[in-house]
């Protein structure tokens, strides 16, 4: 936990009064539905077919009235179809990698650039980060919006960045140690890559400079958490965002309270819908989450359907309400034999078993006609014989008992789980091969 004395430092964005937040929403909102209305010819079209104009917004529920954006609709209008502004009001270009198809493309603005700036120094600041800090960036440079996202909003905060990019585990473990960072920025997965390789060389991560960790791009678990704040002796928060709608910052856990991520709702206003049905879902349901952009000039999102489940909770730690941990995407979710799972629910109950590590892949096949669903997990060091066999017992009653499917579990040695240094892939899909 931060240190008792902690003070949260608030922009004046995060000091509004609610009343204040939902007139600037409003206003706001008007000038984004305008924006994309008048200056992108795709979602005028949209409009249109749906019978709205932007003078139907009146207040913020009037919303539902506009059509979602999809990722598809990005796609089709690809490379870049959805821009609202000239391209020599362009200053960078992104693209979400995508695993099939064509990318999506996203551009900025030099204000694009300064808003994402602000939101990602304000996302540092959530995470107890202060001017005069040395962040470590380990998360991708390139299209990716994670490794320029955070090195903007490290620099605009008044830190000083190592821009380490992923990948050459071995070189991070040792700029660590001889640049003494206190915050590193890096998806959990590869978080746990690096806290490998301390161990190898026989260092002490708990002994390291890093009092911080900003990790996001990927689902994780509270279990996980727990794992790499006790392996670094760190704060661990939860970072959210995507390309489409401006790269990390759309949302931020706060360190005093960690209890989910404060959405930065005075840029994006978010709305959850019943992700078969498309229907608004009441405050606090579960459903998939949709983002509206609020101030962005180059590529604003309107309704944009991100695929991610969560609910939104009520704020805590500012005004603005929060969202709960994303659970995974619609379409990581497996169904096996009619129950709904979430690699991140299984991540949780194999780091229950103390004798398995946090490295696993999920396999699902379908010999017969039903589909099986098998767990490849990695033994802690020392971990041998019957004691393996035991852990194997135990994450799948659990896994049966507190999710309610069936999993067969392989327990393989340490190290023998490909890492990457990215975004991990938890789960091969045999069915089909
Ligand atoms: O992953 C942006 C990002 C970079 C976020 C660095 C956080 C840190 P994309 O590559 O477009 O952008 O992927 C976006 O990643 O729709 C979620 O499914 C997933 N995702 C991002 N953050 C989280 C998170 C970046 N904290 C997609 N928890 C999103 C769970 C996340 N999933």
């Amino acid at each position: 936990m931060p240190p008792a004395d902690y003070v949260p430092l608030l922009d004046d964005g995060e000091k509004l009064s609610e009343d204040a937040l939902r007139a600037l929403q409003l206003e706001r909102l008007k000038w984004s539905l305008r924006h994309a209305y008048e200056n992108c010819r795709p979602y005028r079209a949209k409009m249109e077919a749906a019978g709205a104009t932007p003078d139907d917004l009146k207040d913020l529920s009037d919303l539902s009235k506009f059509p979602f954006t999809a990722k598809d609709d990005l796609r089709a209008a690809y490379p870049f179809g959805f821009f609202a502004v000239p391209m020599d009001r362009i200053v960078r270009l992104h693209a979400s990698s995508g695993t099939t198809g064509r990318p999506t493309v996203v551009g900025y603005t030099r204000r694009d650039i300064e808003t994402w700036s602000a939101l990602m120094a304000r996302s540092i600041r959530a995470a107890g980060g202060r001017p005069g800090m040395k962040v470590h960036v380990a998360y991708g440079y390139g299209l990716f919006t994670g490794g320029l996202g955070a090195h903007y909003g490290a620099e605009a905060l008044g830190c000083a960045v190592i821009p380490m990019s992923g990948g050459q585990t071995e070189k991070q473990v040792r700029l660590i140690c001889d640049f003494e960072p206190d915050v590193i920025m890096v998806t959990p997965s590869y978080m746990l890559a690096i806290l490998d390789a301390f161990r190898r060389e026989g260092l002490d991560p708990r002994k390291s400079s890093l009092r911080i960790g900003i990790f996001g791009a990927e689902p994780w678990s509270e279990a996980m958490r727990g794992e790499i704040e006790t392996a670094f002796d760190l704060d661990a928060v939860d970072i959210y965002g995507l390309s489409e709608v401006i790269g990390p910052g759309v949302a931020n856990e706060c360190v005093e309270t960690k209890d989910g991520l404060t959405v930065w709702e005075d840029h994006f206003w978010p709305e959850i819908v019943d992700p078969e049905t498309g229907e608004p879902l009441p405050e606090g349901a579960r459903g998939e989450l949709v983002l509206t952009s609020l101030t962005k000039e180059a590529t604003p999102v309107i309704r944009y359907r991100t695929r991610d489940l969560t609910r939104l909770l009520p704020g805590t730690a500012r005004v603005m309400r929060r969202m709960e941990r994303i659970t995974g995407r619609t379409d990581d979710m497996l169904i096996v034999r009619g129950v709904n799972v979430f690699p991140s629910q299984i991540e949780e109950q194999i780091l229950a078993v103390p004798d398995l590590a946090p490295h696993y892949l999920l396999e699902i096949a379908r010999p017969g006609r039903l589909d099986e669903l098998a767990a490849i997990v990695e033994a802690r060091p020392g971990v041998e014989g019957p004691a393996r066999e035991a852990a194997a017992r135990l994450l799948a009653h659990r896994v049966k008992s507190l999710i309610g499917v069936s999993v067969a579990v392989r327990i393989v040695d340490p190290g023998a789980i490909e890492r990457s240094a990215g975004k991990a892939r938890r789960v091969r899909d045999l069915r089909g091969a």
